[in-house]
C-alpha cells in the first residue's frame, strides 16, 4: 500500500473525516485468510496526550528536534510535537487523513509513503511510527531496508519512536493457524496481510509486521540501531530505537543507554490486532 490512495481506497481517511464532522463510524479489519474483525475506532486517532497509555507517553519523551511522523493519521502526535516547539513533517498516503491533519492545524502535512522518504526531505532527529505502524515495514527484509534507510536520513543522535503488537500474546486459534502458515511460507510469525474496510471503501491489501520486543531488538541489531527503551502493555509494545555508534573496526557499539535492555518474551501463539 505504498501509493497515494484513490478515494475508493481511502477507508481510513473517510473514517477520520466523518469523525471530525461529528459522525462516528466503525471500520473493519479483514485478513487474507478470511478472518474479519473490528478495527480500532476513530476516537483513538484524535486522542490528547494525557489520555494515551502511560507507556506511549513515556516513549514520546524521546521526541526532539526535527520530526518525521511517518503515518500521521489525524495528526495527534504531530500536533503534540509541534506544541513542544518541534518542527514536524507529517506524511501519509491517505488524502482524507491529510485533509484532517490540515483542518486540525498540522503545519506541514504531505501525501507521501514511507517507502518514498528520501534525502530530499532533509535530515530528521526523530522518526515516529505509532499505533502499530512500525508494522508498515511489511516484512523482515523491508524492515531491515527501512531501518538502514532511516539511519541514513537521520542525525547521529536520532531516535525512532514506535509501537507494535506482540504477535505471541493473546493469540486465538485462527491467529495460531495463520502463524503456522506464515512459517511454512518463510514469513515471520507476526506478518499479517490485511485491509481496512469502511462502508463502501476498502484499502488495498498490505502487509503489517507485528514483532515481539526480542524480534525488534534483533532487527535493530542487524541495522544501525539498538533498543534504548521498551515499555510493554501486553500485547502492545512501545519502544525507542537509538543509533549505535560505529567503532573504528566498523562494528556497531551501543551508545550509553537511558533505560534497560528489552527482556526476552516467551513464545506462544501469534495474534493480529
Ligand atoms: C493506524 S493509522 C495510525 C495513525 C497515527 N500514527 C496515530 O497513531 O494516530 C495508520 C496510518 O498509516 C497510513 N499509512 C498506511 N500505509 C502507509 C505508508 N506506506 N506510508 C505512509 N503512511 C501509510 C494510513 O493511511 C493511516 O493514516
Amino acid at each position: 500500500m505504498a501509493q497515494a490512495l484513490a478515494d475508493a481506497e481511502d477507508a481510513f481517511g473517510h473514517l477520520l473525516l466523518d469523525f471530525l464532522d461529528g459522525r462516528r463510524g466503525q471500520p473493519l479489519l479483514e485478513r487474507d485468510d478470511g478472518h474479519v474483525g473490528s478495527a480500532l475506532g476513530p476516537e483513538v486517532f484524535f486522542s490528547e496526550r494525557g489520555t494515551w497509555p502511560a507507556e506511549e507517553q513515556d516513549v514520546f519523551e524521546a521526541v526532539s528536534g526535527r520530526v518525521l511522523d511517518v503515518d500521521a493519521g489525524a495528526g495527534r502526535h504531530a500536533l503534540e510535537a509541534e506544541r513542544h516547539g518541534f518542527e514536524v513533517l507529517a506524511i501519509d498516503i491517505s488524502p482524507g487523513a491529510l485533509e484532517v491533519c490540515n483542518r486540525r492545524g498540522v503545519r506541514d502535512a504531505r501525501l507521501l509513503a514511507l517507502e518514498d522518504v528520501g534525502p530530499e526531505l532533509g535530515e530528521f532527529d526523530t522518526v515516529l511510527m505509532m499505533c502499530g505502524n512500525f508494522g508498515l515495514v511489511g516484512d523482515r527484509e523491508r524492515a531491515l531496508d527501512t531501518l538502514r534507510r532511516l539511519a541514513g536520513l537521520t542525525s547521529s543522535n536520532a531516535r525512532i519512536v514506535l509501537d507494535t503488537v506482540d504477535p505471541y500474546v493473546d493469540a486465538d486459534g485462527s491467529d495460531a493457524a495463520y502463524a503456522v502458515r506464515n512459517r511454512e511460507r518463510g514469513r515471520m510469525p507476526g506478518q499479517v496481510t490485511i485491509r481496512i474496510r469502511y462502508g463502501e471503501r476498502v484499502t488495498p491489501w498490505y502487509d503489517l509486521l507485528n514483532v515481539s520486543a526480542q524480534e525488534l531488538a534483533e532487527l535493530a541489531k542487524e541495522t544501525r540501531w539498538h533498543v534504548e527503551l521498551v515499555r510493554e502493555d501486553p500485547p502492545d509494545i512501545y519502544a525507542v530505537l537509538a543509533k549505535s555508534a560505529r567503532t573504528a573496526c566498523g562494528r556497531g557499539r551501543a551508545l550509553p543507554r537511558r533505560a534497560r535492555r528489552p527482556r526476552a518474551r516467551s513464545t506462544g501463539s501469534p495474534r493480529t490486532r
